[in-house]
């Protein structure tokens, strides 16, 4: 009987629960909704990116079924051999006009958007300079690119001047942001950010994945809510979260998508996103463009709840949307202050060191267009009471 080679990651497992890092997978029974079935527990959801109730909207739902009446479930195949379906082109030429990109190209995640996009751009003879907040799968695509990268402190445009200045002229250099940071909510200075770029030469790249859906004309993202149309030359968006179904893509010129296709080795090595979830997204397109009063409901709903909030008194950070942490401090706080809530009927998902900075433990929040304001009032209720017998307020 050999010994086995993986015992280690025992002794890792334990050491990331003890310093409160491991998270409890809970799991749902049922539709991602306002309110949910939660480890069989029906309670007021905080903690779904699903802003706009898309999951669950009927119009989606029926696209998909007739997707897979028509389609079958999977496509077999990666997108150059067979696996592009007219659906794909579909979906693809949809997000390129509400983009108002030249093109599009569909990847299976957000996360292999960026990963696949940055790093097959960039390779090692290359400079990223990248927000120390920006999202992992940013930080992924920059190591496989094997570029020099160069952190800059959050939302710092003057240290992200400062790096490109040093920098020889003839130096290929890309400067990153997230359009809405994930876990505080605010917004990146995507229009002080462009002017940098253009004043030394960077290629501009903005990740909308928490602003697709969300910020901008009918959730155009942080582009058309900053009014940099032609400024940003890669867009990464995600129909994960606000458009409810499964997948990321890249907007931009059509030399930038051709090269992805030919490059990004998400696009090539791995198999297209199913036709369900490709015609969902079609469908959500046409919800976004045909139904705005669900962005304003959100926004309406991320109004009344931060509102809230703050006149219980949490801190809240700096967020800008319907990303609201409550910041706590320590990591056993706020994991204790999430499970509290989750006995009360709330899910407000505690987040600990190492997926935020030490000493900012917090409750991540986030409203979607779907809650009722009951839900959101018993919400707020149940936050403040078990805030004060935890002494957090
Ligand atoms: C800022 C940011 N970028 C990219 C992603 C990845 O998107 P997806 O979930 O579609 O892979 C996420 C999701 O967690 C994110 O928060």
């Amino acid at each position: 009987m050999t010994t086995d080679p993986l015992r280690y990651l025992g002794a890792e497992l334990q050491a990331l629960r003890e310093q409160g890092s491991a998270l409890d997978i809970r799991i749902l029974g049922g539709a991602q909704a306002a309110t949910a079935t939660i480890d069989g527990r029906s309670v007021v959801n905080l903690s779904s990116n699903n802003y706009l109730g898309l999951t669950t909207h009927p119009r989606l739902k029926q696209r998909a079924l007739e997707a897979i009446e028509r389609y079958g479930v999977g496509t077999g195949s990666v997108r150059p051999i067979a696996g592009t379906m007219d659906l794909h082109e579909e979906l693809e030429q949809r997000l390129a006009a509400f983009k108002q990109t030249e093109a599009v190209v569909v990847f299976q995640s957000g996360f292999t958007a960026n990963a696949g996009t940055v790093s097959s751009v960039l390779g090692r003879e290359d400079v990223v300079v990248s927000d120390e907040l920006n999202h992992a799968s940013i930080i992924d695509g920059c190591r496989l690119s094997r570029a020099t990268i160069k952190v800059f402190p959050h939302k710092d445009v003057g240290a992200a001047r400062k790096i490109l200045r040093e920098l020889p002229a003839s130096q290929r250099k890309l400067l990153i942001t997230d359009g809405v940071f994930s876990m505080d909510g605010d917004l990146g200075p995507v229009a002080a950010l462009c002017e940098v770029a253009e004043e030394y030469g960077a290629i501009m790249m903005v990740d909308d994945a928490h602003a697709s859906g969300v910020f901008g004309r009918n959730g155009r993202g942080t582009v058309d809510h900053f009014g940099m149309h032609g400024r940003v030359h890669i867009q990464v968006g995600t129909l994960s979260k606000a458009i409810g179904t499964l997948g990321g893509y890249v907007a931009g010129s059509r030399t930038l998508i051709d090269f992805l296709r030919q490059r990004a080795r998400p696009f090539i090595f791995s198999t297209s996103p199913p036709p369900a979830v490709v015609a969902a997204s079609i469908a959500a397109v046409d919800v976004l463009m045909e139904e705005p009063e669900i962005i304003e409901r959100l926004w309406e709903n991320t109004r009344f709840f931060k509102a809230g909030l703050h006149a219980i008194g949490f801190n809240t950070g700096a967020s800008d949307g319907p990303i609201t942490p409550v910041i706590v401090g320590e990591s056993a706080a706020a994991l204790h202050f999430s499970a509290r809530l989750f006995e009360e009927g709330v899910f407000a998902q505690g987040m600990a060191f190492p997926i935020v900075p030490r000493g900012k433990a917090r409750l991540r929040t986030i409203v979607t267009a779907a809650h009722t304001t009951d839900e959101l009032q018993y919400a707020l209720d149940t936050l403040k009471r078990v805030g004060i017998e935890l002494g957090i307020v």
